[in-house]
Order: C-alpha cells, then structure tokens, then sequence
C-alpha cells in the first residue's frame, strides 16, 4: 500500500477500555465514541488500534496480505512471549495455510451434508416449543436458545455438549481473547476442572459418527488434513459455533418480544424467521470484536500503521454505523439486503464458515415458534454477562400464548 501518495494524519486517541464491565453491559456509547473518533482510533489504555466504521471494518476483515490473522484473533499476539495459546488452524492462520484447510472444511460443510440436519433440528426445535407453552413463563437464555443449541448442535457438529463444562469452555475461549483482566483470571479458573474432558471430546475416538468432526477426520486420513489438524478444527467449530448461536438466538427473541408487530409479520411470513434472525445478529452481534495484525508498515484511511501493529475490529459498531445503515439503532426485519451486508459473522476469506449451520438451526427454533406461538412478551428485564470479546446475554424472562 503506497503511504506516499497519501496525506496521513494523527491517529485520534480513544481513553475508554473496551474490556471495562461497564461497556461490557451496554457498548453502544463506545461504539459511537469510536466511530465518531474517526476511521481508525487508538485504544490507549490497551495501547492497540481500533475500527468501528462499517466501511474500515470490511476493508480489513478482507484484505489478508496486510491484515494477518496469524498473531490470533484477540487482543494478544498470540507468537510473543508468555502470550502463546493453542491458534485455530483455520481462523488463526493465513494463505497458502488456510487455503488448503478452508477447502476441505467447506466440502464437508456443503448444502447438501448440512441439509442432512434439518430434519433433527426442526423436530428438537418443535419438542421443545411444546414444552414451552406448557409453561408459558420462561428464561428465553437458559431453558429456550441454550437448550435448544446444546441439544441440535451436538449432532450436527460431533461432540457433547454437556452444559456446565461446555458454557465454562465457551466463557474462558471469548474473555481470554481479551486483555488479561479479572473476567479473564475468573474464567479460566472456572473451566480448569473441564479443560480435559474438553480435550477429548474433541479426539477421533469420542466424536459422534455421522458429524462434521467424523467428516473431517476421514479427511485426515485420506491424507487432505496434516494429522492433528481435525481435531484442531474441531475444537474451532464447538468454540465457533456454541455461545455465538446462543447469543445471536437469544438477541432476536429480546427483540421479536419488544417489537409485537414485527412477531406478527414473521408469523405471517415464513421468509421473515430469516430476516429476524440477520436483523437479530446485526443489532446485537455475538461477536463484537475480532483482531488482525499487520503484516508491514501500512495506511488506513489516511492514518498510518507502524508493523505488527493490532487492530480491533469492533463488528457490532459496524453493524450500528450509520453512514452505512438506515436507522442503525431500530430493529427492523424488513431491512433490504441483511446477509452479506451485516459483518456479524464476518466477511472475507475468514467469514463464517458454520453460518448455514447457525442459520438452519436458528430457523428451526424461530419458525417452530412461530407456527404455535401467538405473542411473545418480555417478563421482566433482560439483563447481559460481560465476556471480553461477545456479547451475551445473562436473562432473557419471557411469557409466550400459545396461537
Ligand atoms: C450466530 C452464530 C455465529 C456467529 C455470529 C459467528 C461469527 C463468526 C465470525 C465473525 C467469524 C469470523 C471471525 C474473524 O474473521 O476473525 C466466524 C468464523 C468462523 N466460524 Fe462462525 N459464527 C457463528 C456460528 C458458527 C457455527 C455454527 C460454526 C460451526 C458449525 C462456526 C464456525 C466458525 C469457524 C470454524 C470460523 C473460522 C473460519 C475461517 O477462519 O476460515 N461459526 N464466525
């Protein structure tokens, strides 16, 4: 990238930490702050550089050769010292590297393979409601979008998924890719007593048969993965793809019960479950953050960047951008053109690889409750639990009348 040609300027400094429970429980004030602050910002009290532009945030996201993801996704360089943590073959490494793994993980992830759990998921998803309106009043997080994703998930991605173990894992992965803070030290103690059944789960001989970890270890042995590489990705898939679809879940419910119009018109309207769950994802992203580094001295949007320099992503600040969104802050199913346009699972060579799968099992449970649910109300208050790098919520109290 030519930095002669271009007039740079000084880099805006942002003094809010982004990891402070406080902007853990509510974002959106940092979020403005940051894109107000201009295209890229410097996090002072991390000492790392931020984007929260819809535009910069795609710009990076896509452009490997000078956004690496080989120093990790989070706010640490995973090659530095005292830093190291296994990497994710996939997401945490580049091409040629990622190339040859991404291709075997994407034809074992076919439309057609992952067709093959619709069915399971649609009638976990039909069980469950019918449970539901037996009770009327429930947690929406606990006893609907957990529930639901622990018990679909396992079949599809090949390992069990125990609650407490697999939410201790999940709560240590997304806060220790965040700064070395109290939420971090608190989780990573709590998941000690489970690290091991982890490991083994995601191991040849545990995996369930017929399941994306068998695809890909038959994968292994026809020589297309290097060995290790299958469990390795294994391990990515269950981290990828357990708390985000919890949250992103959770996240539509809040807000279908907030907005009763927009419940009636995903009644009515089966092309509108989709819609809710992207417009869902897109209000309140489950990730809000992922980083890369540069590869070598470089310009952003005018602004300069020294090498191996981290930059933060901050997806959910994309997501509210208004020079990019209509009414960013209004939860609007009817919005044209939401997948692909919203960075809540990514863009580039890195996008979310499992986002068929989250969405077929989000549309199993939305359009489950959409066929026997007339309205969805909130019962009290939701509230967040402030993990470094997502966001979740904690309560979801919810009182749903059968149609
Ligand atoms: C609502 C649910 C989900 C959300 C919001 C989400 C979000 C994301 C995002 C933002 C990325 C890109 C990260 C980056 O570029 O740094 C990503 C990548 C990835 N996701 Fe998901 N995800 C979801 C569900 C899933 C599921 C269900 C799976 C597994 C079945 C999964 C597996 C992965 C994997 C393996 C990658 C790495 C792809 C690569 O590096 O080539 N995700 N996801």
């Amino acid at each position: 990238m030519t930095t002669e040609t271009v007039e740079l300027r000084d880099t805006p400094v942002l003094d809010i930490d982004p990891y402070s429970i406080e902007v853990l429980r509510d974002p959106y004030p940092f979020h403005q702050a940051l894109r107000e602050a201009g295209p890229v910002a410097l996090i002072k009290p991390h000492g790392v550089y931020a984007v929260g532009r819809h535009a910069e945030a795609k710009t990076v996201l896509a452009d490997y050769a000078r956004f690496s993801n080989a120093g990790g996704i989070g706010i640490q360089d995973i090659r530095k010292p005292g830093e190291f943590r296994i990497p994710s073959r996939l997401l945490e490494t580049d091409p040629p590297n990622h190339t040859g793994i991404r291709a075997v993980v994407t034809r074992v992830l076919s439309p057609l393979v992952i067709r093959r759990w619709k069915e399971g998921f649609e009638q976990k998803a039909a069980a469950m409601v019918e449970r539901l309106i037996e009770r009327r009043e429930f947690d929406g997080v606990e006893d609907c979008a957990e529930a639901f994703i622990l018990a679909a998930f396992p079949a599809a991605v090949g390992v069990r998924l125990p609650r407490t173990e697999t939410l201790a894992i999940g709560e240590m992965r997304f806060n220790q890719s965040g700064p070395h803070n109290e939420l971090t030290r608190r989780a990573l103690e709590r998941a000690q007593p489970y690290l091991q059944w982890f490991e083994e789960s995601v191991q040849r001989q545990s995996v369930l048969p017929d399941s994306i970890a068998e695809l890909l270890f038959k994968a292994e042995d026809a020589g297309e993965l290097d060995e290790g590489v299958a469990s390795n990705i294994v391990r990515s898939f269950v981290g990828g793809g357990t708390d985000s679809t919890i949250a992103g879940v959770g996240f539509t419910l809040n807000q279908l019960a907030r907005h009763p119009d927009q419940w009636q018109r995903v009644r009515s309207d089966p092309a509108k479950v989709k819609a809710a769950f992207e417009e869902g994802i897109r209000f309140e992203s489950p990730f809000q953050v992922t980083y890369r580094t540069t590869t070598g001295e470089t310009e952003l949007s005018g602004l300069r960047l020294e090498p191996d320099t981290k930059i933060g992503v901050f997806l959910g600040a994309a997501n509210r951008d208004p020079r990019h969104w209509d009414e960013p802050d209004r939860f609007n199913i009817d919005r044209p053109q939401l997948a692909g346009n919203h960075v809540a699972m990514g863009t580039g060579l890195h996008a979310c690889v499992g986002q068929m799968i989250a969405r077929l099992e989000s549309e199993a449970l939305i359009g489950a409750l959409a066929k026997r649910v007339k309205t969805i109300s909130l019962a009290g208050e939701a509230s967040y639990r402030p993990v470094n790098q997502m966001r979740m919520l904690d309560k979801l109290p919810l009182r749903i009348e059968p149609a």
